[in-house]
């Protein structure tokens, strides 16, 4: 169990153990009773960031938990210490509302919904290499955000669906989303063109789209948002494994209802619907779900890890996030 500085490994029984003994996702708690200043967390993080960094590399999600992170303002003060450069959510599709500093509301759709699990913003070309989720508000129950690993995904993919996995690494996959005039809180992607490009500008739109790798056709309650072909599948540098990385199950499901979220592969030919349905089932699988405690921050790499939210039984709950380049 790794310890250094005033961090110290713990277990929870939620955790997976994989045959390479990779322990995901990794929890850090203080090893010493001097954590009620939030002060020492923060000076801990500075010193010990690239022992930090290269764990995240590894395991893909640090959690921490006990480190006396108390508000929304502390958390800003947490992610701050860590210094990753902020992504401003240009192009995001989930209704979130700035909170203080760098810290926005997770996703206001409505909580007793279920979130796919996506890779954040794997839709567009300017995605979060991380991201960063706080626990303002414990769950009365249910409500988790579940984790799984991209790398697993991927191998596991592979082997069930060799022909498809190899044509979404060579082809990509391309994304076309309706998004409408008005933003919809009751839906996991609803911001409206206004908020998903910050602009009430219709040529500033289009402007910060095409930074994205995005194409705009404007239709008459909103605009058609096309992306791609972009990759579906990352290569990890260091591990040198490849990752799942795309928005596919979250559009495939969105297609089963509503319908204005739609996926192809990059030469145009649809997605098959048994490799999706394989793919809902693996992510269930392999996903960890560890119940929020009030405090936790929790550091995913994006690239790695894919992350969602399990319906909420038994309010509050409330969840902050934040986005690093
Ligand atoms: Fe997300």
């Amino acid at each position: 169990m790794a310890t250094r500085g005033i961090f110290q490994e713990v277990n929870l029984p939620e955790q997976k153990c994989y045959e390479n003994g990779l322990v995901f996702p990794m929890v850090l708690s203080p090893n010493t009773n001097n954590t009620s200043n939030l002060n020492v967390f923060e000076e801990a993080i500075k010193a010990e960031k690239p022992w930090l960094e290269s764990l995240l590399n590894e395991r893909g999600a640090l959690l921490f938990r006990g480190f006396n992170v108390k508000s929304p303002s502390d958390f800003n003060d947490v992610v701050e210490a860590f210094g990753f450069a902020e992504l401003p959510y240009i192009g995001g599709r989930a209704p979130r509302t700035n909170v203080v500093g760098r810290v926005f509301t997770a996703n206001e759709s409505p909580p007793d919904k279920t979130i796919q699990f996506h890779n954040e913003m794997a839709y567009t070309s300017n995605y979060p290499s991380k991201l960063f989720f706080f626990c303002d508000e414990e769950p009365g129950s249910g409500g988790e955000t579940p984790i799984l690993l991209g790398p697993v995904l991927y191998d596991k993919m592979k082997a069930k669906h060799p022909k498809f996995v190899s044509q979404l690494e060579q082809h990509g996959v391309t994304y076309t989303h309706t998004i409408s005039n008005e933003d919809n809180t009751s839906i996991g992607n609803g911001s409206s063109w206004h908020s998903t490009y910050m602009t009430n500008d219709k040529k500033v739109a289009e402007e910060r789209a095409t930074k994205q790798g995005s194409k705009l056709e404007w239709v008459e309650n909103g605009v058609k948002v096309i992306t791609g072909p972009l990759p579906a599948i990352k290569l990890q540098e260091k591990s040198q494994r490849k990752s799942w990385f795309n928005s596919l199950t979250v559009c495939y499901i969105s297609q089963k209802n509503a319908k204005f979220y739609d996926s192809m592969l990059g030469n145009g030919e649809s997605v098959p619907d048994d490799a999706m349905e394989d793919c809902l089932r693996i992510m269930e699988e392999e996903c960890v779900a560890i119940p929020w405690k009030e405090g936790d921050v929790l550091l995913i790499d994006n690239l790695m890890v894919m992350h969602g939210r399990k319906p909420l039984i038994k309010p509050p709950r409330r969840v902050l996030a934040a986005l690093c380049k």
